[in-house]
């Protein structure tokens, strides 16, 4: 089993350090910088049938269902399609209202989750098309599925998925740049930007590893909190809702993700000297906003724990703890933002001495429902 973990001390972590390598694969062969080319066969067939869909019905569960919440942003932004996402399990049972030429983008990890696979043979029946982002090779969802995309990040075997997730986050933004190409809904020079800041996403993974330390000295000092909120606003959203999900199942300490605005709807009530905060906020349109929502939790003494942009000293003044990323394009910095959150919630998982390649009543593979 040492072997098999290549010298980390857990599956969890040994994927964490994958990612700067599976984020590679996935986009090799289909992303060209230099030419400008994004190539993918499976999705490229049913572009047309895409472009011209009412809507694209995101359907999954768990973290895969926060990497298709961060792809409907990006989705309604470079290609102007409407998109909704769901969770399957309600979805399947809601007697959903599916159009000829809805698209259905199923995101899962292993491709069996039982109530993705069933909620799609229901859309299928009622003539959407599906399009699998899935990571399995040959797995139910995938063949189920008309078209899609594999993530191609490998056996993924800690049971919270952390490497199979920025895959997911990788191939939906490849798709969406595809379509919006296509569809001419991206400007070119954006679009050109967008590919190069995809390309060194790998390398910028790469260097919040090596700032690990850091992150585990973070997590000895908050690891006996009892609760944790995790805030972000716009493609970050989706991110603290990934951070607070991933520390629950680590660590099972109780978190929260919320859109940082919504949180003086209910959440700052539990805002005191105990609570960690953990702001995602990286620098992007709404960095003003989250700045004085930082000040917001301060000025009820929450320790604020900041994953911000390198050199942001603004953020940095407001922050007890802070952990830097790489500047970033807005539309791939969740690719980032999450990493050091996986660190996190792993760190405090093993220093709670929690099984943190298999939680307790956790399954990698939910294929009952
Ligand atoms: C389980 C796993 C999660 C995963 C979810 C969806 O709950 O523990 O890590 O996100 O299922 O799985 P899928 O394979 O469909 O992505």
């Amino acid at each position: 089993a040492a072997i098999e973990k290549g010298g980390f001390d857990h599956f969890m972590l040994k994927e964490i350090f994958e990612q700067p390598q599976t984020i590679f694969d996935c986009m090799r062969g289909r992303l060209n910088a230099v030419n400008g080319t994004i190539t993918m066969a499976g999705i490229q067939q049913y572009a047309e049938q895409i472009i011209n869909a009412n809507r694209i019905i995101i359907i999954a569960c768990g973290t895969s269902w926060h990497a298709g919440l961060v792809a409907e942003y990006i989705f309604e932004e470079l290609c102007r399609i409407n998109v909704e996402v769901e969770y399957a399990s309600e979805f399947r049972y809601r007697n959903p209202i599916i159009n000829k030429g809805d698209v259905i983008l199923a995101v899962s990890q292993s491709g069996e989750t039982a109530d993705t696979l069933v909620a799609i043979e229901k859309a299928k029946e009622k003539g959407a098309i599906i399009l699998g982002v899935v990571n399995v090779v040959g797995s139910s969802i995938a063949r189920i599925s008309h078209g899609g995309a594999y993530t191609h990040a490998g056996p993924e075997i800690g049971v919270a998925s952390t490497k199979a997730f920025t895959a997911q986050l990788v191939v939906l933004t490849m798709i969406a740049l595809k379509i919006a190409y296509i569809k001419g809904s991206i400007d070119e020079n954006r679009y050109k930007k967008l590919l190069l800041e995809l390309d060194a996403i790998p390398e910028k993974v790469a260097w919040i590893l090596n700032h690990h330390e850091q992150i585990k000295t973070i997590a000895q000092k908050y690891k006996d909190a009892r609760d944790f909120l995790y805030l972000g606003r716009g493609y970050n959203f989706p991110v603290a809702l990934e951070g607070a999900l991933k520390l629950k199942e680590i660590s099972y300490i109780h978190a929260e993700g919320y859109p940082a605005a919504e949180m003086k709807h209910g959440p700052i009530a539990l805002v005191d000297e105990q609570l960690p905060v953990v702001f995602i906020a990286s620098r992007d349109a709404f960095h003003e906003k989250i700045i004085s929502n930082m000040q917001e939790i301060k000025a009820r003494k929450g320790k604020v724990i900041g994953i911000i942009t390198e050199g942001d000293e603004t953020s940095k003044a407001l922050c007890d703890d802070f952990i830097s990323i790489p500047e970033a394009d807005e539309i791939v910095a969740p690719m980032l933002a999450v990493v050091p959150l996986q660190l996190l919630s792993y760190y405090i998982g093993v220093a709670k001495d929690c099984n943190v390649d298999q939680p307790r009543n956790l399954a990698k593979s939910v294929t009952v429902e």
